[in-house]
């Protein structure tokens, strides 16, 4: 495996693979790389020629307020981990070759996929994710790129980016993988103390029960959504961001439960932002 940090020679190789007709699979990450993105990374082996990771943590996507100096970063164990999986390439590009300072150019997605959600409270962070994910796949040239349901916001809007824009690149989704005890895995999950840990729980465990009612035959959202925030503000550490109960599609809020419904949520765990959600079928 290579780890490739200069963009003209990442473009050589994918140029050089595109001749030899072999596809390439991509995973797109900013590092720090847990199982969630290890799945992503085994799905990418199982289904193409050519492996490539991406490691990159991209500053535009973060608000002047948010983690970016802190986010947690180790390029060597995750090089390991990319190794051991089986990866051809680790891209891994420098944030000033990415952005140099004359830079100017953003891809901006649709208002009505942005202002809900994670939009709202992360003003620019769509911007700067279609921006990123626009180079990157004009660099590396992925058949095939995958991205994990938890952030099932991002999916949507990467899906639409790919064909709003013509990108040749298949989008493909691929499940939330969870801690034993239910907590998705996420990078941030570090930040969090053990007494934030056991409080974290509550994003998913306020899901299920939501679930239950839905179970039962309730299919009002207003009910299971009250539901749901009473469950999260029983727990002294949880601070809710949204609970939102959309379609999948539209990210349109909806009266009554039906076919392919989320229930998403970010809720704030001490300072901890994490997010959660579950795909609802009838
Ligand atoms: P990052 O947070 O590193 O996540 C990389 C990919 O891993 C995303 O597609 C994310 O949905 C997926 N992922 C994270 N946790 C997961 C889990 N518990 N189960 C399944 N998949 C999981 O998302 C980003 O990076 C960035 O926004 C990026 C797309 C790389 C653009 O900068």
């Amino acid at each position: 495996m290579q780890i490739i940090t200069k963009i003209e020679k990442m473009q050589q190789i994918s140029d050089s693979i595109k001749v030899s007709r072999q596809s390439i699979g991509m995973v797109p990450t900013m590092g720090y790389l847990h199982d969630g993105h290890k799945s992503l990374i085994k799905k990418a082996r199982e289904n193409n020629d050519i492996v490539v990771v991406s490691v990159f943590l991209n500053p535009i996507q973060f608000g002047p307020d948010e983690d970016f100096e802190n986010y947690p970063r180790d390029l060597e164990r995750d090089a390991k981990i990319c190794e051991e999986l089986g990866a051809d390439y680790v891209f891994h590009p420098d944030k000033d070759d990415m952005y140099p300072r004359d830079f100017s150019t953003f891809v901006v997605p649709g208002e009505s996929m942005t202002n809900v959600l994670c939009g709202v409270s992360r003003p620019g962070h769509f911007r700067g994710v279609c921006t990123v994910l626009t180079k990157l796949f004009s660099i590396v040239r992925p058949d095939n790129a995958y991205f994990g349901e938890k952030d099932i916001q991002q999916l949507s809007i990467v899906t639409k980016l790919v064909s709003d824009l013509n990108l040749r690149v298949n989008i493909i989704g691929c499940p939330i993988v969870r801690e034993e005890d239910g907590l998705a895995k996420s990078s941030r999950n570090t930040y969090l103390n053990d007494e934030e840990r056991k409080a974290a729980l509550v994003l998913r465990n306020s899901i299920l029960e939501g679930k239950k009612l839905i179970d039962s035959g309730e299919m009002d959202t207003e009910v299971i959504l009250k539901s749901i925030v009473n469950f999260i503000n029983e727990e002294p550490l949880a601070k809710i961001d949204y609970v939102e109960i959309v379609d999948f599609d539209t990210f349109e809020k909806i009266e009554k439960i039906k076919d392919n419904t989320i229930i998403a949520m970010a809720v704030y765990i001490g300072k901890t932002r994490l997010i959660d959600n579950i795909l609802v079928r009838i």
